[in-house]
């Protein structure tokens, strides 16, 4: 039993960082992180800062791939609506 939590931690874990290195590759293909870094401000503010001022808000994501995608007050994307839903919440999960 104790053998198997640990070998389903261990998958659940690896599965995680699978899909966080595709998103962070998918931000990088979509040219986000031309203007933005996951732990400093470029041009745009850095992704940790941005997961920081909206933990906990639970409107987020839908707000964010609205305000991204749909090119409001920043500029416009590569991504479409899709994709930019992936990378918010990457960005939101960081
Ligand atoms: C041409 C430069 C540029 C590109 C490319 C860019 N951004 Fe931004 N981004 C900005 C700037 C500047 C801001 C700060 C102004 C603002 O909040 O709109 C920003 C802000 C943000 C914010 C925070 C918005 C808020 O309300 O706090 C998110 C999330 C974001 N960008 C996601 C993305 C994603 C995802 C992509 C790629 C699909 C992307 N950005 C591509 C320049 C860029």
């Amino acid at each position: 039993m104790r053998t198997f939590l640990i070998a389903a931690a261990a998958v659940a874990c690896m599965a995680f960082v699978g899909t966080a290195q595709a998103s962070e590759a998918l931000a990088k293909e979509k040219g986000c992180l031309a203007c933005h870094d996951i732990n400093k401000k470029k041009m745009g503010p850095s992704y940790k800062d941005v997961a920081a001022k909206y933990k906990g808000k639970a409107d987020a994501e839908a707000m964010l791939v609205a305000k991204v995608s749909g090119a409001k007050g920043h500029p416009k994307v590569k991504a479409n609506e899709e994709e930019t839903k992936t990378i918010v919440k990457w960005i939101l999960a960081m």
